[in-house]
């Protein structure tokens, strides 16, 4: 029996034509392809800011707290659930971590949350906008500029999703996202930064490629320490073709999300993750209270797989990680992470999904959701 995945990126001719010309060209790496696809997410994102790319969301927001000077001493408050690099980056420039616990449905953080997070400390806030669904910005923008702190944003899985209709991207501040195979266009592998900022974008393009900067004569300097963040033009040529697909994308897997919500049973022990305008949909997470249901979540996935449907854990609560019990957290800090953590699951959506493989996923998790004594 084939099994339906949780994800698979869609890549056709296109995309093969695109990598087959930058092979024929010469020219691999960063190069012309990486400049035109920075100015079409420019574009496409709107709002007068610029991009640049990177090798991974992970190095462009490490690059962005670098370059704002964001280290030792420093506060970063971040949610609990979240995948873990956001977390990870902020332990990488030697700034400390702290957690906020978000919502069991939008799995989001809100700005009471942070308010109260918020000390002497705090130079920054990383919200990050789970599964495409857009944290609400507004507040969070305002109490940043009341208590002077930085908003970076992790829309790693959020590329396409809209907050008041202007793209997650736009407002000007910095804000990264992730070009990984999992997400809803892809460049392999990559990332990027959106901003307003000329003054921190031209600091990123030094640290992103090993602190180098020639003047107009083309004589190289180093002024300050560099790591290898770059994307490829290979990558970008994939990218390029992605993004005039992009919207596509997004409008099939709202289709398939709205009709998961329709299809999925009212259970109990279920938890059907919220929509809202102009989420993309990167992933459809749903909560099961498996210990009510008297099964693992190991085995739910196992039976899952046996009715042909692929699954996911996205994501356990980051502040449990043996890394970050370091920082003095541990159980109960969190509840609606840790339960999230525990109970979620990452039902298959990707846009080549049939309507039809929407019915089989809700069909099989009805079946396994009815079983009586399922140990
Ligand atoms: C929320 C979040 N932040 C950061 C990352 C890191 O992205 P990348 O794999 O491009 O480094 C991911 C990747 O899944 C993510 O989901």
């Amino acid at each position: 029996m084939s099994i339906l995945p949780f994800t698979r990126p869609t890549l056709g001719d296109e995309e093969q034509q695109a990598v087959n010309e930058v092979l024929a060209s010469g020219w691999l790496t960063t190069g012309p392809k990486v400049e035109a696809l920075e100015q079409a997410l420019a574009d496409y994102i709107g709002g007068g800011v610029s991009v640049r790319l990177f090798n991974s969301a992970t190095s462009a927001l490490e690059a962005t707290l670098i370059a704002l000077n964001v280290g030792p001493g420093d506060e970063v408050i971040l949610p609990a659930m979240s995948f873990t690099a956001t977390a990870n980056v902020v332990v990488r420039v030697g700034a400390t971590p702290v957690f906020v616990d978000v919502n069991l449905v939008s799995r989001n953080l809100s700005v009471e949350q942070v308010k109260a997070a918020v000390t002497h400390r705090t130079r920054a806030v990383l919200p990050v906008h789970f599964a495409g669904l857009a944290v609400e910005m507004q507040p969070l923008y305002d109490l940043a500029e009341r208590c002077r702190l930085i908003v970076i944003e992790d829309a790693a899985q959020a590329i396409g999703s809209k907050i008041d209709g202007r793209n997650i991207g736009a407002a000007g501040n910095p804000v990264c996202f992730s070009f990984h195979p999992n997400k809803n266009m892809t460049t392999i592998e990559g990332g990027a930064i959106a901003s307003s900022d000329m003054r921190l974008l031209r600091r990123i393009e030094r640290i992103r490629f090993h602190g180098i900067e020639r003047d107009a004569q083309g004589n190289m300097d180093v002024p300050e320490w560099g790591g290898k963040m770059n994307l490829a033009d290979v990558n970008a040529a994939i990218g390029l073709v992605q993004l005039s697909r992009l919207d596509a994308f997004n409008r099939r897997r709202r289709e398939l999300a709205q009709a998961y919500i329709r299809l999925l049973p009212q259970h109990a022990a279920l938890v059907i993750p919220m929509d809202q305008p102009g989420h993309s949909w990167h992933m459809l997470c749903i909560c099961i209270d498996f210990a009510a249901l008297g099964m693992s979540r190991n085995t739910f996935q196992q039976r899952l797989r046996k009715l042909g449907v692929g699954s996911g854990v996205h994501y356990p609560a980051m502040h449990l990680f043996s890394l970050y019990r370091s920082y003095g957290y541990g159980p109960g800090d969190f509840p609606e992470a840790e339960r999230i953590g525990e109970q979620t699951l990452t039902l298959p959506l990707f846009p080549a999904m049939q309507d039809a493989d929407v019915e089989q996923v809700c069909a099989a998790v009805s079946q396994l959701l009815s079983v009586e004594d399922a140990t």
